[in-house]
């Protein structure tokens, strides 16, 4: 069997570089993707089975560079995960600033359909894929002033349902991975800007009265990536300690 061939967004991050780090543990090669220079560190780390591309998701130009230089580098595209995503702020109903809502939808939503987009023909030639789409619990539940990731991250849902409809004939499962509050730079940015205890908070977030582990995402989605069933498709992939379960 081909050495399997993922392109990861948000790659620098918290989330992401645990996929990256996961996919790499369990054989796969990775395009790993950011805007944000700190993704060259991962092929420092982890070796010639990652290569580092800088891009913004939310331009279709430089979505389409970046899906043709992960398949002339790799020569096959088996797995991607949409994973690039902005929190943005807390704000008002009535004074919710519009400029901040098109932001966090564009890197939120716009970047799935643009990866997607050019992605799928590659996937297809391989006879079978998978596409993982980093949703959040958000995409379930509701969040008082987080309108624009609420709404960002409940069409993530609406458009890996849709994608994976579309895709069922093709052999490619498409899902949306909902973590809880997961222990990265977006949460503690998150903590700080609120003036929020990170211990305390977490400790009040989940049943199990914690963050997770960036690396207990990561698992889960280099196993979707990489060995779940294709029978997995179209569905919600909750790992929030059972923070929706209450
Ligand atoms: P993070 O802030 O550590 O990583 C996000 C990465 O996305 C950053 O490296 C950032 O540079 C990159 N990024 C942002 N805009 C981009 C763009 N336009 N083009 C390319 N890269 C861009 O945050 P984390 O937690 O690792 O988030 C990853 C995903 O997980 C996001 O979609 C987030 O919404 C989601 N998520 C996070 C949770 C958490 O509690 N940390 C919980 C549920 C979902």
């Amino acid at each position: 069997m081909p050495v399997q061939s993922v392109i990861v967004t948000g790659a620098a991050g918290g989330i992401g570089s645990a996929t990256v780090r996961a996919l790499v543990a369990r054989g796969a090669q990775v395009f790993a993707v950011d805007l944000d220079r700190r993704v060259n560190d991962l092929p420092e780390e982890l070796g010639a089975r990652v290569v580092a591309h800088i891009a913004d998701v939310t331009d279709d130009e430089a979505v389409e560079l970046m899906v043709a230089a992960a398949v002339e580098r790799f020569g096959r595209l088996d797995g991607l995960h949409n994973n690039a995503g902005i929190l943005g702020e807390a704000a008002a109903i009535d004074s919710f600033p519009v400029d901040m809502f098109d932001r966090v939808l564009a890197t939120n939503l716009r970047s799935v359909l643009l990866v997607t987009k050019h992605a799928v023909p590659h996937l297809r030639r391989a006879g079978r894929g998978a596409i993982l789409n980093t949703a959040s619990t958000g995409a379930l539940v509701g969040a008082p002033g987080m309108t624009a990731y609420i709404a960002a991250k409940h069409a993530v849902l609406g458009l890996t349902r849709a994608f994976a409809l579309e895709l069922a004939d093709d052999g490619i499962a498409v899902n949306a991975l909902c973590p809880g509050p997961t222990d990265t730079r977006m949460m503690s940015a998150f903590f700080e800007s609120n003036s929020l205890d990170p211990v305390s908070t977490a400790k009040a977030m989940t049943p199990m009265g914690r963050m997770a582990l960036p690396e207990e995402i990561g698992a889960t989605a280099a196993w979707l990536l990489l060995e779940a069933p294709v029978f997995l498709t179209g569905t919600p992939v909750v790992v929030d300690g059972g923070q929706t379960a209450t």
